[in-house]
């Protein structure tokens, strides 16, 4: 996610445009009522989510890799093995994720490449059909 223009991590803001991101979309997934099922497979607390994600989006942005630092190599399809996560579960997360970037109000060049990004990651998160 970057390119000669600078990387994706500074046009989103640096770590506090990261922040805001990810505070936007689980506060978007904790309250609207269609992304409850995803909602669901995630711990009540949601704080370490919050952690995480941010982390890992600051390195997968082009910016520290704060993720690697703590965990190592993401493995992040292996993560995510012990939830079922089929076409649903990837477009709920998407459409949350979608919202997020628009609440944030980042330009709009910019929001569609982040989700052609997020949306292969998220593509190659599904373990299970349908
Ligand atoms: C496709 C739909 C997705 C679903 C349903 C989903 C769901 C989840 C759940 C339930 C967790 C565990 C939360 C916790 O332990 O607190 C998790 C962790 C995580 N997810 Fe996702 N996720 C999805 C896609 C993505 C995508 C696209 C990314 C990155 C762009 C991502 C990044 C992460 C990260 C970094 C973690 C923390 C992993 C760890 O260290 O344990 N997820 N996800």
């Amino acid at each position: 996610m970057s390119d000669q223009g600078g990387s994706a991590f500074e046009a989103v803001g640096g770590e506090a445009g990261v922040r805001a991101l990810v505070d936007t979309f689980y506060d978007l997934m904790d309250m609207v009522e269609r992304y409850q099922p995803i909602r669901a497979l995630h711990p009540p607390d949601l704080s370490g989510s919050r952690d995480k994600l941010f982390w890992f989006l600051c390195g997968w942005l082009g910016g520290p890799a704060h993720y690697v630092e703590r965990f190592g190599h993401p493995r992040l399809r292996a993560r995510h093995l012990p939830y079922a996560i089929g076409i649903a579960e990837r477009d709920q997360w998407m459409s949350c994720m979608g919202e997020a970037l628009s609440r944030r109000g980042l330009p709009a060049d910019l929001i569609e490449r982040l989700k052609e990004a997020f949306h292969g990651t998220a593509d190659w998160m599904r373990n299970r059909s349908g």
